[in-house]
């Protein structure tokens, strides 16, 4: 079925959660990339088991609680000060540098973001990279109190666009997303950056692009 419109998971896929590592590496030296990586995977790790555990926590919550254990595990203070200075910074976390173009060759057709991300840090990162104009609608899982890969997340999108999710295209560099999506109904680009490997989880995307920039071609843009 053609594609009518494109969903797009916000970090790790537009915006890049490890642009903080020079800032953690100014206020933890020589600790920067290991404090970014842990943050990550354990912010990630915490909407997971708080989904499971039916306790849900807003974004900035579990990403505030997953630095603190980041820094903990490293031996490291974490005051309000540098908290709030890290916490800011994803407010301001870099696009790749292909997605600005690629979103651009897009135009046109319906966009949307749905993310983890509340409210509250979806939408001051959108406009802090000048693209609060792109996206027809910034979904949040806050509106489900549920995180990905939850089927009532993905829910969300068919609803907001008014497309059927079959004819949605999902994109992600979240492998665990994409499958998510793929288990729901959406046809399915992998954007895989890094050249990781798929997890076995039982589905595969439609797709596995390099980067962002591949995607205007696949879907006859
Ligand atoms: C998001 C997570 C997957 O933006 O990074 O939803």
């Amino acid at each position: 079925m053609p594609i009518r419109a494109l969903v797009f998971d916000a970090y790790g896929t537009l915006f890049d959660v490890h642009s903080v590592i020079d800032l953690c590496e100014q206020l933890y030296p020589g600790k920067g990339e290991k404090l970014s990586l842990v943050w990550r995977a354990k912010q990630l790790e915490y909407t997971w088991l708080r989904s499971l555990m039916a306790e849900y926590e807003d974004f900035q919550r579990i990403t505030e609680m997953a630095l603190r254990y980041a820094c903990k595990s490293l031996g490291q203070p974490c005051d309000t000060e540098v908290r709030d200075t890290l916490m800011n910074a994803y407010l301001r976390l870099a696009p790749y540098p292909e997605a600005k173009g690629a979103l651009g060759r897009l135009s046109g057709m319906p966009l949307a973001i749905l993310s983890n991300g509340s409210p509250g840090m979806l939408n001051p990162v959108v406009k802090n990279n000048g693209l609060e104009d792109t996206f027809a609608h910034v979904i949040s899982v806050d509106e489900v109190k549920i995180y990905k890969p939850s089927p009532r997340v993905y829910e969300l999108a068919p609803k907001k666009l008014g497309v059927p999710k079959e004819a949605i295209g999902f994109v992600s560099s979240n492998y665990w997303d994409a499958v998510g999506a793929k288990a729901f109904g959406f046809q399915v680009f992998w954007i895989n950056r890094t050249g990781a490997v798929p997890d076995e989880l039982g589905r595969s995307p439609e797709a596995i692009l390099n980067s962002l920039a591949e995607l205007a071609a696949l879907v006859g843009r």
